[in-house]
């Protein structure tokens, strides 16, 4: 049953285009009185009510496979139902009725019906925006307003789901998980449907964001079948990520109010300039990337994404990954004039292996905060031209170290809370720089 209802789709054509075929020669010969012409109308329509009846059916068996949206099949149902009905009946009457208001409304009601199940059917297998996804800019943006827009309220009032999640999810997910079309039978749209997840049960696992099925799936490699979204369309960008996670790991709660949150520098860096924090990487020229090397690194398990839409910076998470080694790092070299961040937070990230990281030019952000790391690892950190915020909170640096974060040119912000620094040495560092900003 499921493998004839596959044949509706392709069927469907027929009856659309006979129905056309019947309308067109009605307008030809509307002035006309020859017989001839009334049969081939006729003939048109009797063909065209068989395969609708046909096509009907077939879509019947096709709607039992499920996976669909109720209400968008609903409307196509009945409104498939309803055309192979009056083409039918219009069949029968056109035969004796020559009044004209009659025809006229006859083909007004059946060209209706037949745009009405046409667009549904359409929503249906490729979802409600597939139309203008694939518009010039111009065209979209006039459907799409919100397009860039993160938050339009004060910050204090922002729900964190409705206003940053669902935003993201809209842009990048509706298409397949939304209420018209229910891909994996996960619905996005709405909280019952986050709360259901998809056939596989539970999204979100509240506090913990890398065992969450969502984020499970959004860190495939991209080359994997089961990657999310699927290659091809658009992806998440890497603060997007950010903000899924930070949400998922502070219980993804649907009603809490990002005031409520805590947030840590990072996420205020994506929220509070409304979206992206690309700006930081302005002054910077890199050149584009291979996207088959991006795919290689991500089919090698490294979290490597796209910083933001159409630029070519990357920003590379290893935060809390345990599994760092020289070879890893060095798979990161061939991007290495790319990468404007590395999140170490919390890794297993080594002192031996920080030497590798001294050889990336245009790192804007660093962050070995929680790790390990000691003066002996900064100590290999050559001069970055670049770098503007390093965290090394919660390591084992000491006084040492602040000699060469003194010699990093254009370092804005350093936080050096929780480690073995002394207050006098973090004086000095602040009195010779007095534009960075320390925090300890
Ligand atoms: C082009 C269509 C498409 C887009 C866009 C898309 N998905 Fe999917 N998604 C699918 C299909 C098809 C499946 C079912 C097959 C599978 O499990 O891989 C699926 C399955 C899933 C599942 C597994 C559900 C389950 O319980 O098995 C998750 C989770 C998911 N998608 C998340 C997302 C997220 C998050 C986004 C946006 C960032 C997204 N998808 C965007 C097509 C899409």
């Amino acid at each position: 049953m499921e493998f004839i209802g596959k044949f509706h789709p392709l069927l469907i054509h027929l009856p659309i285009g006979l129905i056309i075929a019947a309308f067109g020669l009605e307008l030809l010969f509307r002035k006309s009185s020859n017989p001839i012409s009334l049969k081939s109308i006729r003939f048109l329509l009797g063909l065209a009510a068989m395969t609708a009846i046909i096509s009907a059916s077939l879509g019947y068996f096709l709607s039992q496979t499920g996976g669909y949206d109720s209400e968008v099949l609903f409307i196509h149902q009945w409104s498939g139902i309803a055309l192979a009905f009056l083409i039918s009946i219009f069949y029968l009457i056109r035969k004796t009725n020559k009044n004209g208001t009659v025809l006229r409304a006859g083909w007004g009601v059946i060209l209706f019906v037949l745009t009405i199940a046409g667009h549904f059917g359409g929503s249906l297998t490729h979802g409600s925006e597939y139309l203008i996804e694939s518009a010039p800019d111009m065209i979209r943006n006039i459907f799409i307003s919100d397009q860039n827009k993160l938050i339009d309220k004060p910050l204090d009032s922002a729900i964190v789901f409705e206003d940053i999640i669902q935003p993201i999810i809209k842009r990048k997910c509706w298409s397949c998980h939304g209420n018209d079309k229910n891909q994996g039978r996960l619905n996005l749209q709405t909280v019952t449907g986050w709360d259901k997840g998809g056939k596989n049960g539970h999204l979100l696992k509240a506090g913990d964001p890398l065992a969450s099925l969502i984020l499970e799936r959004v860190y495939l490699p991209i080359a994997e079948e089961k990657h999310m979204p699927p290659s091809g369309k658009p992806q998440l960008i890497a603060s997007e990520v950010a903000l899924l996670e930070w949400w998922i790991a502070q219980g993804g709660d649907f009603k809490s109010k990002i005031s409520s949150l805590k947030r840590n520098q990072r996420i205020d860096q994506i929220i509070q300039p409304e979206f992206g924090n690309s700006d930081i990487y302005t002054e910077l020229e890199v050149p584009s990337f291979d996207g088959d090397v991006l795919n290689s690194l991500q089919s090698a398990g490294i979290r490597i994404l796209s910083a933001a839409q159409g630029t070519s910076f990357l920003e590379v998470n290893f935060s809390r990954d345990s599994l760092i080694n020289p070879d890893r790092l060095k798979l990161l070299q061939k991007m290495k004039n790319n990468i404007t961040r590395m999140d170490f937070s919390y890794s297993g990230v080594n002192n031996e292996q920080l030497e590798i990281l001294g050889q990336f030019p245009n790192l804007v952000y660093l962050s070995l905060a929680g790790t390990t790391i000691s003066d002996k690892g900064i100590s290999h950190l050559k001069r970055w031209d670049n770098l503007q915020y390093l965290n090394l909170h919660s390591t084992e640096i000491s006084d040492e170290s602040l000699n060469n974060i003194e010699s990093i040119p254009n370092l804005k912000k350093v936080f050096l809370w929780n480690t073995n620094t002394t207050e006098a040495a973090l004086a000095k560092l602040i009195k010779s720089k007095p534009k960075l900003k320390v925090d300890y």
